[in-house]
């Protein structure tokens, strides 16, 4: 794929830190990645948990936060039936350890709270506890996926912001375009989020891929100030449909699939972005970024 200049160069000095990073002993480093959209059904949930387990199949520990209250997408998707989730967690009845469910290739799932409060409406003691729970986490894991839910609420925005790098899935379609963009604005206006990574779902081809990236681009660049990347493209795949039927994921169904074979190209991508360099981790600053009340008036989520 031929990607313009600046994204190139971007991507060789990332390449070069990812590899860096990979090298040393990797433990209390957690990368967070926020799968966004705006719009829903655009292939969030797909592209969150297959790209999950295909990073599980090159060695990396990979918990899914389902971050959608409405409809509980991760567990649905995967034919899991959680007894407790989140909710617990904050009511003190379980530990972050104990509600995680595991997936296909060992992937851990911290099943959505199907309760009603936003979490950026929890109490203080919530949000103290909810640091805790995340901070005394003993379950071992490389990158945390966060499958955020469709809209523009107080709790995309939220996990957004939080998360070292923001996913937008976008599909060739007008509102799916607009719906983007306005999280786009949102998220870089109010919350100091300035770097978006694409993923061009539903394409038919690697050229229209980039059309639709382009199309985006050409809106984003005139209006806004933020910087977009290119990251994946997802062909239309039906073994993805066929694949969800059998309550199984297409990199497991089908791993010949062009969308299997997408989703695999980004999770070496993702193996390559570099991950925090703070000491004790990054999942404090994701938790604690998660839970402010506040935007962010200066700095940005992905830095
Ligand atoms: N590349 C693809 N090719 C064909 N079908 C796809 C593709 N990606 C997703 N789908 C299908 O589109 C539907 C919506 O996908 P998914 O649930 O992943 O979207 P979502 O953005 O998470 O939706 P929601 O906003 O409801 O959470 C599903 O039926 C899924 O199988
Ligand atoms: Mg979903």
């Amino acid at each position: 794929m031929t990607l313009p200049m600046h994204l190139s160069k971007d991507m060789t000095r990332d390449q070069a830190s990812g590899l860096r990073m990979m090298n040393q002993p990797n433990n209390d480093k957690v990368k967070v990645i926020a799968v966004s959209g705006g719009k829903g059904g655009v292939g969030k949930t797909s592209v969150s948990i297959n790209t999950a387990v295909a990073l599980a199949e090159k060695g990396k520990r990979v918990l899914v936060l389902d971050a959608d209250l409405g409809l509980a997408n991760v567990d649905v998707m995967l034919g899991i039936r959680a007894e407790k989730n989140l909710s617990h967690v904050l009511s003190g009845d379980a530990e972050l350890d104990d509600i995680i469910v595991r997936g296909p290739k060992g992937i851990g799932i911290v099943p959505a709270t199907s309760g009603t409060q936003a979490m950026v409406e929890l109490t203080q003691a919530q949000h103290a506890g909810l640091i805790r729970a995340f901070s005394e986490m003993r379950t071992q894991f490389d990158i945390l996926i966060v499958d955020t839910a469709a809209g523009i609420s107080d709790m995309v925005l939220s996990f957004s912001r939080a998360s070292q790098d923001v996913l937008i899935v976008v599909c060739d379609e007008p509102t799916s375009i607009t719906d983007a963009y306005a999280l786009i604005k949102i998220l870089s206006r109010e919350h100091g989020v300035f770097h978006f990574k694409i993923v061009a779902n539903m394409v038919r081809s690697l050229r229209e891929g980039m059309e639709l990236f382009a199309k985006l681009s050409k809106v984003t660049d005139r209006f806004l100030d933020v910087a977009l990347e290119l990251v994946a493209t997802v062909p239309f795949d039906e073994n993805l449909r066929k694949a969800v039927r059998k309550q199984k994921l297409v990199v497991e169904a089908f791993p010949k699939s062009p969308s299997a074979i997408a989703y695999h190209g980004l999770a070496n991508k993702i193996m390559t972005w570099p991950v925090p360099q703070q000491p004790g981790g990054h999942l404090e600053f994701f938790v604690e970024r998660l839970v402010q009340r506040k935007p962010v008036e200066e700095g940005r989520a992905s830095e």
